[in-house]
């Protein structure tokens, strides 16, 4: 499937887990993907193997956690080809603690790098997508953000944000042919998800063992769902919280 030929897509935590799922898949469909993380390495890493597979991809290192370079990022990735047609804001950082755990800078660093980066680079990159005839933003939130897990009351608050987002933007943006959808997945193979384990004391098959699917998600799985959300074939999908969990509940 070419779903994407002839269409520039920008994901962003592109160097991470589900990130770099996201820019392969896509790039796998045709698009020309614009890799772009505060990690350079790992960005350039995911362009390298997107590129052996006879993908197209670029790397724009980014801070999102600054409006300007939000705003800098799109600028550079509608001058490839002049025009956007998929944003994936993935990138996220999760803190944990509770109201008291926490520390202020925790709190805000969640807010900023979960939610507010989607806020400026929604705001850099819909006037190219309204002038280009519509476009597809697919944002990643997380099942805690509909149902809390404990002890993470910062990444789920910012994740219950995102879906709000998500859905305004959505009803906003439609007449304009912007489709905005989020994704909620359950717990899924990723370095974030690793080092959340490790610091429980706890294996993955720990975590196999929770999921009524028999195992937590893989990466490309996730991809797979954001590629469909991006692409003409969810024409009428428009503010859906899509989960991906395998049937797990929050414990
Ligand atoms: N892994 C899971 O179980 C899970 C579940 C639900 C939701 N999610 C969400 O999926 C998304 C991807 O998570 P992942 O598991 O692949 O994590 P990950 O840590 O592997 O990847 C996240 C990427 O975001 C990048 N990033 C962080 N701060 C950034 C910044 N300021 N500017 C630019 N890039 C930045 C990191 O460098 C990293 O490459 C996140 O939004 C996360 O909250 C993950």
């Amino acid at each position: 499937m070419k779903r994407f030929e002839n269409k520039v897509a920008i994901v962003t935590g592109a160097g991470g887990g589900i990130g770099s799922a996201i820019a392969r898949r896509l790039s796998a469909e045709g698009a020309l993907v614009v890799v772009t993380d505060v990690n350079e390495e790992a960005a350039r890493e995911v362009v390298k193997a997107i590129k052996t597979d006879g993908g197209e991809a670029t790397v724009i290192a980014a801070d999102i956690s600054k409006k300007d370079s939000c705003f800098a990022l799109v600028e550079k990735a509608f001058a490839l080809n002049e025009r956007i047609d998929v944003l994936v804001n993935n990138a996220g950082i999760n803190r944990r603690g509770n109201l008291l755990s926490l520390s202020d800078e925790d709190w805000d660093i969640s807010f900023t790098v979960n939610l507010d980066s989607m806020f400026h680079l929604c705001r850099a990159a819909l006037p190219h997508m309204i002038a280009g005839g519509g476009g597809a933003v697919v944002n990643t939130a997380s099942q805690w953000g509909l149902y809390p897990a404990p002890n993470h009351i910062a990444y789920n608050t910012t994740k219950a944000a995102v879906a709000a987002f998500t859905q305004n933007l959505a009803r906003d943006y439609a007449p304009d042919k912007i489709r905005v959808n989020a994704v909620c997945p359950g717990e899924i193979h990723t370095p974030m998800l690793e080092a959340g384990v490790k610091r429980a004391g706890r294996t993955i098959a720990d975590l196999d063992k929770l999921v009524p699917f028999g195992r937590i998600g893989k990466p490309d799985e996730v991809a797979a769902l954001v590629a469909f959300l991006a692409s003409d074939e969810a024409a009428f999908m428009c503010g859906s919280l899509v989960e991906i969990t395998g049937a797990q509940a929050v414990a």
